[in-house]
């Protein structure tokens, strides 16, 4: 009997302390919308650069954020084909409505194409935090590049809040929508 309690904490102790790994599934579901996350974030602001041109006081900046974002592309295209993860089936989806939902916000006017960077980036970014709680120690280079490109992501967001996305009209309803689109398309390209 007191042996068996021995063993218990034994087990106990070894889950909540370092050596822990992190479950198969879990680490391809994260690889997998990371990369479609990245995709579709670039995709975006290639929709709002198309509209606004590089060249503008405005597209510098987007094209700042852009820059960013292919890199955390390369990354996660690097961790997917070394952990053999399959990327998600709907990247020509996301390819599309990324770009679409930044023309569409750059169209509406500078203040909504920032509203789009806070109302995405800020998703991420939440995202971005549970990740790193997810993964075991096992992927401690993982977490910590996550975890950069988490500041990377809120640095966006706070560019977009400089800029005035607060100040564009329809600010709640928008960002709430496009959050919304944006927490849909986690779930689903987690799992397809
Ligand atoms: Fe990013
Ligand atoms: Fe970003």
């Amino acid at each position: 009997m007191a042996k068996k309690k021995t063993s218990k904490k034994i087990k106990r102790k070894s889950r909540s302390s370092s050596g822990s790994t992190t479950d198969r599934r879990i680490l391809e579901e994260i690889i997998r919308v990371d990369h479609a996350g990245e995709y579709g974030a670039a995709r975006i602001y290639d929709g709002q650069l198309a509209v606004f041109g590089k060249d503008s006081k405005i597209g510098k900046t987007i094209q700042h954020m852009a820059e960013q974002e292919l890199k955390h592309i390369e990354t996660f295209e690097k961790l997917i084909v070394t952990n053999r993860v399959r990327p998600t089936a709907l990247l020509p989806l996301w390819n599309i409505g990324g770009f679409v939902l930044g023309a569409s916000t750059a169209l509406l006017g500078k203040k909504a194409a920032m509203a789009c960077t806070v109302a995405v980036e800020s998703v991420i970014g939440q995202h971005y935090e549970q990740q790193t709680k997810e993964l075991g120690d096992d992927q401690a280079k993982l977490r910590i590049t996550i975890k950069k490109f988490q500041k990377d992501e809120l640095e966006h967001h706070d560019i977009g809040l400089k800029h005035d996305a607060e100040g564009a009209l329809g600010y709640n309803l928008l960002t709430k929508v496009i959050a919304a689109g944006c927490k849909a398309a986690i779930v689903i390209s987690k799992k397809i």
